[in-house]
């Protein structure tokens, strides 16, 4: 009996193990953790929270052209570094809505 749990153990742990080699890297870290502190209050980590109008920022941001320049106006004070991360990250973001292309570049 011993036997058979130790093996259903390893079985468990090994399938763990498997899924978390497959996890993709955790997407754009420094741009999640400056979106959150300077933006999450009005748009919520995701930039899910509805806006005047009824889309939330990352709906409204799936129907531009240009991520970055829809983005410019509220970023390009900080250094050029932390604009590439807001960037990357809220382009993840975006991707994640059904419906949406490829929109990071
Ligand atoms: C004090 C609250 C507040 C903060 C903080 C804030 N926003 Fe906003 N933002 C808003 C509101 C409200 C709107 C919608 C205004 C409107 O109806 O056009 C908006 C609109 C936007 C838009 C325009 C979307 C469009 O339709 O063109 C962008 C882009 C944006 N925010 C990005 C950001 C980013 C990036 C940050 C952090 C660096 C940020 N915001 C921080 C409140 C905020």
């Amino acid at each position: 009996m011993p036997k058979v749990l130790s093996s259903m153990a390893f079985a468990i742990l090994g399938a763990a193990g498997a899924h978390a080699a497959e996890a993709p890297p955790p997407p754009a870290t420094l741009g999640r953790t400056l979106f959150v502190d300077r933006c999450a209050k009005c748009h919520d980590a995701d930039a899910s929270r509805k806006l005047p109008g009824g889309r939330s920022l990352v709906e409204r941001l799936a129907t531009k052209p240009d991520l970055r320049a829809a983005l410019q106006g509220r970023i390009k004070d900080l250094p050029e570094e932390q604009q590439k991360a807001i960037v990357s990250y809220v382009g993840s973001l975006v991707e994640k809505l059904p419906g949406s292309g490829d929109r990071t570049r």
